[in-house]
């Protein structure tokens, strides 16, 4: 039997309506936003990804599925292609060659599209994988290197995550400096993992000489601690990097987007420069980045272009449908345990336990304290609760609650810390 490719899949229905729903939603955002589609081709010439993407990244040096394109006519030449790693090297290659900076005015962008890496398989990473993804570029005069189109465009983040009904993400935003403090940084890190890097892993050790920036988004464990020690970015910034950042700070919290800073979020391409962000989400386990972006003001000059600054972002349209299928599922979820308060007072305590119980990502309700025992216990067996967990005066001062499974009518009493494994069998 001939089956698809490791790390490529097919959507069959019924799934595909959810990835129809989540593209018709985003595009209704996107046009609210001012921003219009642009398509580029799947295969790009391989130098567009090495020079824009930056041949020490892993993308780039590991990652790409390549082939030589022969020459079928004497009128063609051979090339080196490869099947787009992301997208905006390919859109800034389009900005370029359509000229479409020759207007003066800003350029929204945005894209639905395959992307491929070669990357290990796992849930949540394909080798075919699908991003939404937009770009806002144009000469400096036109305002594409401002604040505000860092914060427009998070705002329009949180606006498209809400219209897909996305719920429980972080935001962790960084800024990278730029090409004129960048280098002081990198040479600070230099200097520390000198004395360092012996006892790192060899990627670290590696990336130490290489790219040593790198080095921050190294996830061995004994390493975290020699990390945690080294140089901080928000130090070596420049005048202007630091106001820029301060000032898509400021524009954030007036519009109430909640972020937070996270100094070692580098992102694995080489073209950022400035703000840098992620958006993760803790249904998603290992791959929890469910989109990344930040700003690329030198991208356009990097592969042979006018100035044209940008800031984009692309979302990993798998993993975005995953996290909705995962919330969906708990949504549906059936009720787990109905917490009972006996006697009054009790109310506030039978609240705490069920956030405490809801926060670990159990399905709780709660009864009420003037309500008789008997009655909170029908309740619980109408809405179907597996189990009902006492909460009285006794409990509280034991630090122990007694447990009915409802199922199986056994009692069981069980101290605070052990009440969450039980549930959770
Ligand atoms: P990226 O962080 O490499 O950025 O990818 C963006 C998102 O694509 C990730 O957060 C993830 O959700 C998804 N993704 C990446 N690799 C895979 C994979 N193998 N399988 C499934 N999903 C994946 C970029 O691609 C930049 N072009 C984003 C950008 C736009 N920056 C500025 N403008």
């Amino acid at each position: 039997m001939i089956k698809a490719v490791r790390g490529t899949r097919d959507l069959l229905p019924p799934d595909t309506e959810l990835w129809n729903f989540v593209e018709s939603r985003v595009r209704e955002v996107f046009a609210r936003y001012n921003y219009h589609e642009i398509r580029t081709p799947v295969f790009e010439s391989t130098e567009l990804f090495s020079r824009g993407v930056g041949e020490e990244t892993d993308i780039v040096s590991k990652e790409m599925f390549t082939w030589e394109d022969k020459a079928r006519a004497a009128s063609e030449k051979s090339q080196t292609l490869t099947l787009r790693p992301e997208n905006t090297a390919g859109v800034v290659r389009a900005y370029i060659e359509h000229e479409l900076g020759r207007s003066g005015l800003l350029q929204k962008l945005y894209y639905i599209g395959p992307q491929f890496r070669r990357e290990r398989p796992q849930k949540g990473r394909y080798r075919q994988f699908f991003q939404i993804g937009a770009e806002v570029i144009g000469p400096p005069p036109a305002g594409s290197e401002l604040p505000i189109r860092d914060a427009e465009l998070l705002d329009m983040l949180t606006a498209l995550l809400d219209a897909v009904g996305l719920t429980g993400w972080t935001l962790y935003l960084n800024s990278v400096g730029c090409l004129n403090c960048r280098p002081g940084y990198n040479q600070a890190l230099r200097e520390a993992l000198a004395g360092v890097k012996d006892q790192m892993c060899g990627d670290c050790r590696r990336r130490a000489e290489t790219n040593p920036l790198r080095v921050l988004d190294c996830k061995v464990p004994e390493d975290q601690p020699i990390i945690d020690k080294l140089p901080r970015i928000a130090d070596y910034l420049d005048e202007g990097c630091r106001t820029h950042f301060a000032q898509v700070r400021e524009l954030l919290d007036e519009l109430g987007v909640p972020y937070q800073i996270n100094e070692r979020m580098v992102r694995g391409l080489d073209y950022y420069t400035r703000t840098t962000f992620e958006f993760t989400h803790g249904e998603l386990g290992a791959q929890s980045a469910v989109l990344g972006g930040g700003r690329y003001d030198g991208l356009s000059e990097q592969i042979g272009g006018p100035k044209a600054p940008g800031i984009g972002f692309a979302i990993g349209e798998d993993r975005l449908v995953l996290a909705l299928e995962a919330q969906r599922e708990q949504a549906l979820a059936p009720l787990k345990a109905f917490v009972i308060p006996l006697g009054a007072g009790m109310n506030r305590h039978a609240l705490k336990l069920a956030r405490e119980l809801r926060a670990a990502g159990i399905t709780v309700d709660v009864s009420d304290e003037s309500f008789r025992l008997k009655k909170s216990f029908e309740t619980a067996a109408k809405l179907g609760a597996t189990y009902a967990i006492l909460v009285g005066e006794n409990e509280i001062e034991a630090g122990a609650f007694a447990v009915k499974n409802l199922k199986s009518g056994e009692q069981t009493t069980h101290r605070r810390a052990e009440l969450l494994p039980t549930l959770q069998k």
